[in-house]
């Protein structure tokens, strides 16, 4: 390509990128695709022969294919686990792929290490951890977890490892459950243990199946705490598991993923009181530190395990190798070709400083108070559990079906959308509200909408009781 050309070009992705940032909560918040819709997205079969105008390209992509998503930086986006991006770390991801930094060894990109270093020994203050931790980006919550469990499992002997355990509550993450059977842990290994009515894990019941196992002749490994439970944002007690796990000599971990990140902020220390006292973290910054895919990050406290967990040396990484002072990203985890994830981290919050950052992650508790109070004032509706840490859970009648309902029909309004979980066996709405994007208005008018639609569901499922009712006795 002709420099005219790359500009050219360059100028127009970032002016669909501006008008995207500038524009977003005008649109829509996003749409899905059936799936045999897919095929009508009018992609050619095969690659072409001979190439195209670009420009011609990104009309096609800015037409239909990036507005066939759920837009998870959308104002009004309150599903799973929204992702607030931002523009500076937007064009932080652009430059880093642009230069094709690779940073899985210092030989390859030793300036972009050290800019990796510094971000993950910010993380590592902010959550007061000591100066013997460590980690490294990853691709995201699932990658970080992984790691801490592989570091936990590092910390035994091949003997111990045989007969371990691991404890977890019935509201960790699918993720921890994955990353143990891909590490190696059998099911009869892993103990999902039953939440307390805060969705907590309970010290006692932890006790008791450590107690359990221990008569098995089983040794107890790890637990892993919840430092922000996706459902409903509850908060294992860290500082009691601490104190539990130092003294049964047990490997700690949190899965920060989502919440840890609140950790910067005065509401989500105190929230996490504790958190600098784990074995292993996990904090996702493509969550509540507002960065586009994929940044997760894990920390650990004895930073010299993931060293020996992962180091594999190799006759062509010799050069790789020579110095030991070298810091090689590529053998701390589970990435040799890794991207220069700590640029956009570090050209964020060198940006926008940390005031900015901190008032944007209060602003997430704040919402969801906000949409706790508006759901109050409506009559009706049940808060099954009340914000906290950006999320807040509630329902509209004993239907259990009505949940599931009202998110097709707020997708299909494309407002705002929500998503459902289960809280104690019963169906619930869950709206997590960390895009600080998000104004009183906007919650205000997405609380009135859901009313709106949870009164008309209701009623059109009353109607169609009655037909079915209607049509049953007329057939006898
Ligand atoms: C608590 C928790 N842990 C782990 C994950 C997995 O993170 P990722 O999707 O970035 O792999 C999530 C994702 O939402 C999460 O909420």
């Amino acid at each position: 390509m002709s420099p005219e050309k790359m500009r050219r070009f360059g100028y127009q992705v970032i002016d669909l990128l501006v008008d995207h940032f500038e524009n977003l909560g005008d649109q829509p918040v996003g749409a899905k695709l059936a799936a045999k819709d897919a095929a009508g997205l009018s992609l050619e079969a095969g690659p072409p022969e001979d190439g195209r105008d670009p420009s011609e390209l990104l009309t096609y992509l800015k037409r239909d294919v990036f507005p066939n998503n759920l837009h998870v930086d959308h104002p009004r986006f309150f599903a799973f686990v929204p992702s607030p991006g931002n523009f500076v770390s937007t064009m932080a991801d652009a430059l880093a792929s642009g230069f094709n930094v690779f940073v899985g060894t210092w030989l390859g990109g030793s300036a972009a290490a050290s800019i990796e270093l510094l971000v993950i020994e910010w993380l590592r203050r902010f959550c007061r951890l000591p100066e013997s931790a460590g980690g490294l980006l990853t691709s995201g919550g699932s990658a970080a977890n992984l790691i801490g469990l592989v570091a936990a499992r590092q910390s035994v002997s091949p003997a111990e490892l045989a007969r371990g355990t691991v404890y977890f509550s019935d509201q960790t993450h699918s993720s921890v459950e994955r990353a143990l059977l891909v590490i190696g842990f059998l099911p009869e290994q892993c103990r999902k243990l039953a939440s307390d009515a805060g969705g907590r894990l309970s010290l006692g019941v932890l006790r008791q199946a450590i107690d359990a196992d221990r008569v098995d002749g089983r040794r107890p490994l790890c637990v892993i705490a919840n430092a922000g439970t996706t459902s409903t944002g509850a908060v294992d007690p860290i500082d009691d598991l601490a104190e539990f796990c130092r003294n049964e000599k047990l490997w700690l971990h949190a899965d920060g993923a989502y919440g840890a990140a609140a950790v910067i902020c005065e509401r989500g220390r105190e929230k996490l009181c504790g958190l600098d006292r784990v074995d292993s973290l996990s904090l996702d910054p493509h969550k509540w530190l507002f960065q586009p895919f994929e940044c997760g990050c894990v920390l650990v406290r004895d930073r010299a395990l993931l060293h020996s967990a992962f180091r594999v040396t190799a006759d062509y990484l010799r050069e790789v190798h020579r110095d030991s002072a070298e810091l090689n990203f590529g053998d701390q985890g589970i990435q040799l070709t890794r991207s220069f994830r700590a640029l956009k981290l570090w050209l964020s919050i060198n940006t926008f400083g940390m005031a900015a950052f901190r008032e944007a992650v209060t602003r997430g508790f704040e919402l969801a108070e906000l949409a706790e109070r508006e759901l109050r004032n409506q009559s009706g509706w049940e808060i099954v559990s009340p914000a906290q840490m950006g999320v807040v859970c509630f329902r509209f009648g004993a239907d259990d079906a009505l949940p599931g309902r009202l998110v097709d029909a707020m997708l299909h309004e494309g407002y705002a959308f929500l998503t459902s979980t289960k809280v104690k066996g019963a169906s619930c709405l869950r709206l997590c509200t960390i895009n600080p994007r998000t104004t009183d208005a906007e919650m205000i008018e997405t609380v009135k909408r859901l009313d709106d639609c949870a009164r008309r569901c209701s009623r059109d499922a009353v109607n169609g009781a009655k037909r079915v009712t209607f049509r049953a006795d007329s057939v006898v």
